[in-house]
């Protein structure tokens, strides 16, 4: 992308995702490649962090291609949009988890506190954005812990991930086209 052209992305490799992802023999057989880009800080205003992510249709195997997952700490949520290509969000707490199947221009709202992953279930290359404070660390302990989400996305569509007990029903959210005007938790305040 033209404006990304001056920016280092930080590569994450499909070897710092084996731990999280469905198909562990695949992943311990199959050679490694670039998993996704992420350009972090293309962009600031209002204390607020705006980052591009890449991520090419590479499969894992029979699972589709997707980030690592993180949880944000309690007060601070974040907006993706979607840039090119098709995402899908996984948004999940301990009581709730559900997707958001984004198209081009669409919005996804993750709420403070929850863990979340994107899915790229195209055939082509997933281009989104993100505003996010720059004032927190993510963490990835829970869903490494756990080897993925409560869900993973796969050629036989979902399938639930054993190591979460009593994992809530997987559910289905629409996502929306423009940011809420209401975006005071991305502040902590
Ligand atoms: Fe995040």
């Amino acid at each position: 992308m033209r404006f990304l052209k001056n920016k280092n992305p930080d590569i994450r490799r499909m070897s710092d995702l084996r731990e999280v992802l469905f198909d562990k023999e695949w992943a311990e057989k199959a050679e490694d490649f670039d998993a996704y880009y992420m350009y972090r800080g293309v962009d600031e205003r209002d204390n607020l962090r705006y980052d591009i992510t890449v991520i090419p249709f590479n499969m894992f195997g029979s699972e589709f291609p997707k980030t690592k997952g993180h949880y944000h700490p309690q007060g601070y949520g974040e907006i993706y949009t979607v840039l090119k290509g098709k995402a899908i969000y996984l948004i999940q707490t301990v009581s709730d988890v559900y997707a958001i199947y984004a198209n081009k221009g669409d919005v996804a709202v993750i709420p403070p506190g929850s863990g979340h992953i994107t899915i790229n279930p195209g055939e082509g290359e997933l281009v989104m954005a993100n505003w996010v404070s720059p004032e927190f660390s993510s963490d990835y302990g829970p869903i490494i812990e756990k080897e993925g989400g409560c869900y993973f996305y796969t050629k036989e569509g979902w399938v639930r991930n054993e190591n979460y007990e009593n994992s809530p029903e997987l559910r289905f959210e629409d996502p929306r086209r423009e940011i809420p005007d209401d975006v005071g938790f991305l502040y902590n305040t």
